[in-house]
C-alpha cells in the first residue's frame, strides 16, 4: 500500500514526539503540515500527564497548541529549548535545510537556535543531491526598501519573486515580506548565505545549515528512517 502525503506526515511526526520528547522537558513547535502533526501528538502527552513547557515558531502554531490544552510561553521565558520538532521544504543528503515555505522562518531559526536537538520530520518528497532544486529559498525582508533587497538578491543568481496571499504581498508574524528566490540549485549553501546576509533589508533566509540533529523521513510505505543514524554509520 503506497501511503499519501498526509499520512507519511502523521507518522514521521508522531514517531519524532515519541522518540525524543520526554516528561519534564522544553519543547519548541514547529510550523506547517507536519509539524501540525507534532502539536497533536504532543497534545495528547500532556493531557496523559507529561509536564511540557512549549514555545511555538508561529501564531498558527501557538493557537493550535493552545487548543490542544499545550502550556505555550514566550521564547525569552526559558534558557533553552530541549527539543524542536519542526518540518523543512528541503533536505540534502548531509541534513542541510531550506525551510520557510510555510512563512516563519524568522521564528524558526530563533527557536532552533535556541534549541539543543532540532529534529526535522519530513516525507520522503523532501529529499534533494543540492539544495536549491526543487524549492525556491525564502528570504524574509523589511517592507522599507524591499525593491532594492529583490534587486540585492537577484544578484546572488536567482530569480526573486515577492510571496502573495489572497492578492496582497504576505506579511509575516515579524510584519515583513518574503521573497522566494528560485535558484538553479545552490552549490555552495554557506557561501550564499553569507552573501545574503549582508544585503541591507534582509531580516533572514531559509537556509538552515548545520541546524539538525537528526532528520526523521518517512517513505511511501510508512518506514520511518533516521538520517543521523545512517550518518553517524
Ligand atoms: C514553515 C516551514 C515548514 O516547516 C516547511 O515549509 C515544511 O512545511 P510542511 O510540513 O507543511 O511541508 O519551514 O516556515
Amino acid at each position: 500500500m503506497t501511503l499519501d502525503a498526509a499520512a507519511m506526515k502523521k507518522i514521521v511526526a508522531e514517531e519524532a514526539v515519541n522518540r525524543y520528547v520526554k516528561d519534564g522537558m522544553n519543547v519548541g513547535l514547529g510550523t506547517g503540515s507536519t509539524a501540525y502533526y507534532a502539536i497533536k501528538r504532543i497534545g495528547e502527552l500532556v493531557a496523559e500527564g507529561y509536564n511540557l513547557t512549549c514555545v511555538a515558531t508561529s501564531v498558527q502554531s501557538e493557537d493550535l497548541a493552545k487548543e490542544c490544552g499545550i502550556k505555550v510561553v514566550g521564547v525569552d521565558d526559558v534558557d533553552k529549548l530541549d527539543v524542536t520538532i519542526d518540518g523543512a521544504d528541503e533536505v540534502d543528503p548531509k541534513m542541510q535545510l531550506i525551510k520557510g515555505l510555510g512563512g516563519a522562518l524568522l521564528r524558526e531559526k530563533i527557536v532552533a537556535a535556541a534549541t539543543v536537538n532540532e529534529i526535522i520530520v519530513a516525507d520522503d518528497s523532501k529529499l534533494v543531491e543540492k539544495l536549491g532544486t526543487k524549492a525556491p529559498l525564502p528570504v524574509e525582508v523589511l517592507i522599507f526598501g524591499h525593491e532594492h533587497t529583490k534587486y540585492a538578491l537577484e544578484r546572488q543568481g536567482c530569480k526573486a519573486e515577492l510571496r502573495m496571499k489572497d492578492g496582497k504581498p504576505f506579511v509575516t508574524d515579524g510584519g515583513n515580506y518574503i521573497y522566494d528566490c528560485r535558484f538553479e540549485g545552490i552549490d555552495n549553501p554557506f557561501f550564499l548565505e553569507s552573501r545574503i546576509d549582508v544585503i541591507p533589508g534582509v531580516v533572514e533566509n531559509g537556509l538552515f545549515l548545520n541546524t539538525a540533529f537528526d532528520v526523521l523521513i518517512c517513505d511511501r510505505d510508512g518506514n520511518v528512517s533516521s538520517m543521523n543514524e545512517k550518518l553517524s554509520r
